[in-house]
Order: C-alpha cells, then structure tokens, then sequence
C-alpha cells in the first residue's frame, strides 16, 4: 500500500524522499519514481514537510515515531505534518497524536479503505481525524482521493476498524457457510453456484469471485486482515462493548495463519474455511 500511495503521489507531481525498513525496496520503488531515499524516518522528516506513515501496525507504527531513528529524535516537528494511513488501534492513535502534538507537529489519522490499485488510480477513501478539518484538505491526501473528516483522533482509526470488521465478517461468514457446506457433502463451489448463486448473496459471491479461494496472491494478506480484526474486538472491548464477530473473525484468520495460508489473499479465507472442513470429513486426505 505504501509503494502504491507513493506511485499517485509521485504522478501528482509531489516530490518524494522514500524510507522502507528494507532499504533495497525503498531504494527499488525511488529509482522507478525518480525519488530519494532517507536513511531513517528522521532522515525524511528533516527533509519534507509533509510525511506519509503507511506501515503494518501499532508496533510498526510506534517503531517510525519513537523508535530509533524515528520522526520525534528530530527533537521538534514544528511545521511537519503527519499523515498516519496505517490501520491502528484507537489507543495507539490517541498516543501517537500526543507524542506529535507535544513536539509541536501536526498530526492526522488517514487510514485509508480501498486496495493498491484504488491508490495508484486516486481512488481510496481516506478517513481523515485531526484537531480541526483544515488539515485534511491537504492536496497530498485529495491526490489520493475521497476524504472524509470524521473528528479528533482516534475517531477516524475506530471506523476504519469498523469498515474493516464489516467486510471482514462478510467473507468469515461466506467461510463457514463453504464449510457447513463441505461438512455435510455438498460441497462449498456447488452450494456458491446453487443456492447463494440464486439469492441476494450471489453480488457478494460474484463480487469476489475466484479470490474467494486461496490462490498464492494477495493485495491485502490474511495476516493483516487478522491484525485488524483483533484491532476491533480490543477497541470494542476498551468501551465495554463485546467483540464478539471481531474475535471470532480474528480466530478464523489466526486459524489459516497458523496453516501456513497468511500471506493469502483476505477473501480466501472463505475457501480456506471449506478446504479445512474438507480436510476434517476426510483425515488423513
Ligand atoms: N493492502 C491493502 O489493501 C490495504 C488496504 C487498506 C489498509 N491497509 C493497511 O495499510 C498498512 C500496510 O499494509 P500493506 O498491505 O502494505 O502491508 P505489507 O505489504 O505487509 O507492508 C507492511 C510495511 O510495513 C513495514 N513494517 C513492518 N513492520 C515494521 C516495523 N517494525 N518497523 C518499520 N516498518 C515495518 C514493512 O517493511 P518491510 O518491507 O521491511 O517488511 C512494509 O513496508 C496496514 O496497516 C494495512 O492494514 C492495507
């Protein structure tokens, strides 16, 4: 997702100085781009105005701001803006918001809903939470696409979660009607084309199509997919609001993780589902 928010942005004519943990990516991506490469977050800090954070999650995330190296060694961040586009958890936004702010930065949650390819035609949605809306009218997060301002920090990481947990229980629930399919005979493509094919369910099954199954590929991994679903149930459950769909979501994903299917495509855990159910009827297969 970084590397394709920094495509779009590269197109729209922002200049752009790069940092990948693994620096031969960032080194990759700059030479196709015509970009720089910083040696640390700092490093790109000191050198633009603006920076976009799109790392994996709240650790990743921690890592870029206050690790070493990371944007607050700086010292003070008066005029530089962060654009945090990762998935975090509400409790890490709140904090990553009063370490910037407490610097003299400005800081701005833009989790974004939409895939790569959405971010190299400009075509996310991007959930935008800061101290006043000014700072999502950034020309920077409109070459991205739709922005929706939703209020201070963390209102814009909770409904991105909440999108996520959403789509998310979608393809988990498709899993295990596949493997109440599968459990019983009669067989998960077959019950998609027979009976799902001949109900509202068929937009959300042709939606998806052949990503329904595992197939080696993937834009948005079921590993991350699982990161967010427990994001969810830990941010409902801070509230006092059971998680219930988000931990069994988080379980189904950490299931196919453990299986050696993480880095699958998300939907795939609805094939997945059927697989292992065809795996339980018949042992040993
Ligand atoms: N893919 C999508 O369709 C999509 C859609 C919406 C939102 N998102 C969100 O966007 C974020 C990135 O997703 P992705 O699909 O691009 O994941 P990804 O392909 O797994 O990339 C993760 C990135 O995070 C870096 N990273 C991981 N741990 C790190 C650490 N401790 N310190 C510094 N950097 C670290 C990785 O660096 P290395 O290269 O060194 O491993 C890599 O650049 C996630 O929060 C995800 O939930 C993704």
């Amino acid at each position: 997702m970084g590397s394709a928010i920094a495509e779009r942005l590269a197109g729209a004519g922002f200049r752009l100085v790069l940092w990948n943990r693994t620096r031969s990516r960032a080194e990759a991506l700059a030479e196709r781009l015509g970009a720089e490469v910083a040696d640390s977050p700092m490093d790109a800090a000191r050198r633009c105005p603006v920076v976009h954070v799109v790392v994996a999650d709240d650790e990743a995330s921690m890592a870029v701001l206050a690790g070493p190296g990371g944007l607050l060694g700086l010292g003070r961040l008066e005029g530089v803006t962060v654009f945090n586009h990762t998935t975090v958890t509400p409790r890490h936004s709140v904090e990553a918001y009063r370490l910037v702010s407490a610097a003299g930065g400005v800081y701005v949650e833009a989790p974004v809903a939409g895939n790569p390819r959405n971010a190299r035609r400009g075509e996310l949605v991007i959930l935008c939470g800061a101290a006043g809306s000014e700072p999502c009218g950034a020309p920077q997060l409109a070459a991205l696409g739709e922005v929706v301002y939703l209020g201070e920090p963390p209102a814009a990481s909770a409904a991105k979660l909440g999108f996520n947990i959403a789509f998310l229980g979608v393809v988990a629930a498709l899993g295990e009607a596949f493997a109440l399919a599968e459990a019983y005979g009669v067989g998960a493509e077959r019950f998609a084309r027979e009976v799902l094919g001949r109900t509202w369910l068929r937009q959300v099954v042709e939606r998806y199509g052949e990503r329904l199954w595992p197939r080696g590929e993937a834009s948005f991994t079921a590993r991350l997919a699982g990161k967010d679903a427990r994001y969810a149930q830990r941010a409902l459950e801070e509230r006092g609001v059971p998680g219930f769909l988000a931990a069994a979501v988080a379980a189904y994903y950490s299931l196919m993780d453990h299986d050696g299917a993480g880095e699958e495509d998300y939907p795939s855990i609805a094939g997945w589902l059927a697989m292992y159910a065809r795996r339980t009827r018949s042992p040993g297969s």
